[in-house]
């Protein structure tokens, strides 16, 4: 017998955890402040409902059909509706997504651990910016430190997920995401009170739309889809967890709306401190590595709300990690001879040692560089660019074209012949997955070639 949520909660907060991480936390404030604010904000808004929520709901939909491994899934559920069994490679390539994201991932994770660190044991934080970027910079430079946060990250994600469903990520869960919850709303109060509240609001509200360009509008779709964690077969692999009569809408909304909130909610724990010290919101990558860093070092307190933030940051990056290797791990303990220990010591080990890659970019490694990125930025460009949009138009592709229509309503809870059925099916066949190719194009540089 396959293991099953011991309830839907538990799978929508899973599911969460997968989708709060760096990205909304890291990644969605600085990429706002880099891209004007309100703007930029209202177009994630938009790609996260009209397309990242129809991809969402595939993944689910097909996990939970077929109860299997993403690759396993694809290929019972297009079999299952007369479609070949060539959509298994559908699942393959995300399958090798996650595993390339995770190597990432896990060394930015890192920088996150060695700052809660950092909190807890440096005499002196950093108080100006040139101070926070020395200290930056001094761990970057530094492979030895680098990899033995990233080393930590892994051995920690991978202890959780070889413990399985149960008393592996559920379990992980239940602990964790309410401490997450807890942490960013003591944030955000804290940020309320001491910082400037209201240009925060103004900021991250007010569109200017002279600052739209149709390189953002790339930028906000990446980021819709990065942040709720679609398009390699994460979610899937959650959903094959999912028991029979759960209703697959109202997960996805859920999921969606939460991943959302609590990237607006970062913004408000961010950005309130920023102004209110003077400092500069369009940092981009440093911003919370160097300019917050600055901000907490004034502050009464800082050090202890220092210290919040970036154990908010690490557990968020955590519950994302569980969920990115996750599809990788269930395939090789379904498929092999290999016990779900035994798959994720050899994953974990293998997506550890890609890993040092990303962590010799920033040092050894800086100058090596292919088409003017290095190594790093080739895992990151192929992963989240690529193949992630790529992943995610074949799905609902998949859901709209090939799926028997009778399974999708019946699993969506929908009426057949209702105009909220049309419009759905409308979105689902048309516009997400053409909204996604054309990124897709703009972003591999193809369309350069055609026209
Ligand atoms: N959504 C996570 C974040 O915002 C990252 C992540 C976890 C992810 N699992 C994923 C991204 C699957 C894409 C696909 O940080």
């Amino acid at each position: 017998m396959r293991a099953s949520w011991s309830s839907p909660w538990l799978f929508i907060l899973a599911a969460t955890g997968s989708a709060v991480g760096l990205g909304n936390i890291w990644r969605f404030p600085y990429v706002t402040g880099e891209n004007g604010g309100g703007a930029f904000v209202l177009l994630y808004l938009f790609f996260v409902f009209f397309m990242g929520l129809p991809i969402l709901f595939s993944e689910i939909l097909i996990g939970k059909r077929a109860q299997k491994n993403p690759i396993n899934a694809m290929k019972s559920v297009a079999l299952e509706s007369g479609a070949g069994q060539y959509w298994k490679f559908i699942g393959a390539l995300g399958v090798l997504a996650g595993c390339l994201i995770l190597s990432f991932y896990s060394v930015i994770a890192g920088w996150c651990l060695s700052y809660v660190y950092d909190y807890v044991t440096v005499e002196n934080l950093a108080t100006s910016i040139d101070e926070a970027n020395q200290k930056l910079n001094y761990l970057t430079n530094s492979p030895i430190t680098l990899i033995i946060w990233h080393t930590i990250f892994m051995f920690v994600t991978v202890v959780i997920v070889a413990r399985g469903l149960k008393k592996g990520f559920e379990l992980a869960t239940k602990f964790l995401m309410p401490v997450l919850f807890a942490t960013l709303l003591l944030l955000v109060a804290h940020a309320v009170i001491v910082g400037d509240f209201f240009s925060s609001i103004g900021y991250l509200f007010e569109p200017d739309f002279s600052r739209l360009t149709s390189k953002t509008i790339l930028l906000a779709m990446g980021q819709a889809f990065f942040s709720l964690s679609i398009g390699m077969g994460a979610i899937m692999a959650y959903g094959s967890y999912l028991p029979a009569g759960i209703s697959v809408g109202k997960c996805a909304f859920s999921i969606a709306v939460a991943d959302t909130s609590v990237a607006l909610l970062a913004g408000f724990a961010i950005f309130p401190i920023v102004f209110a010290y003077g400092l500069e919101p369009a940092q981009g990558p440093g911003l919370v590595f160097v300019t917050l860093n600055v901000g907490f070092s004034e502050m009464a307190n800082g050090r202890f709300f220092g210290l919040v933030f970036f154990l908010l940051l690490t557990i968020a990056a955590w519950t994302s990690s569980i969920s990115l290797i996750e599809p990788g791990i269930a395939w090789l303990s379904e498929v092999t001879e290999m016990s779900r220990k035994c798959a994720s010591l050899v994953l974990g080990s293998i997506i550890w040692l890609v890993g040092l890659g990303s962590v010799f970019s920033f040092n050894l490694w800086s100058e090596l560089k292919l088409v003017g990125m290095n190594f790093f930025e080739i895992v990151e460009f192929v992963s989240t660019s690529l193949i992630l949009p790529f992943g995610g138009m074949m799905l609902v592709l998949f859901v709209g074209w090939f799926m028997k229509k009778n399974i999708v309503v019946s699993e969506l809870n929908l009426k057949i012949d209702s105009a909220f059925t049309s419009i759905f099916f409308i979105l689902m066949k048309f516009l997400a997955p053409f909204g996604v190719l054309i990124v897709l194009l703009e972003n591999s540089g193809i369309h350069k070639l055609v026209f």
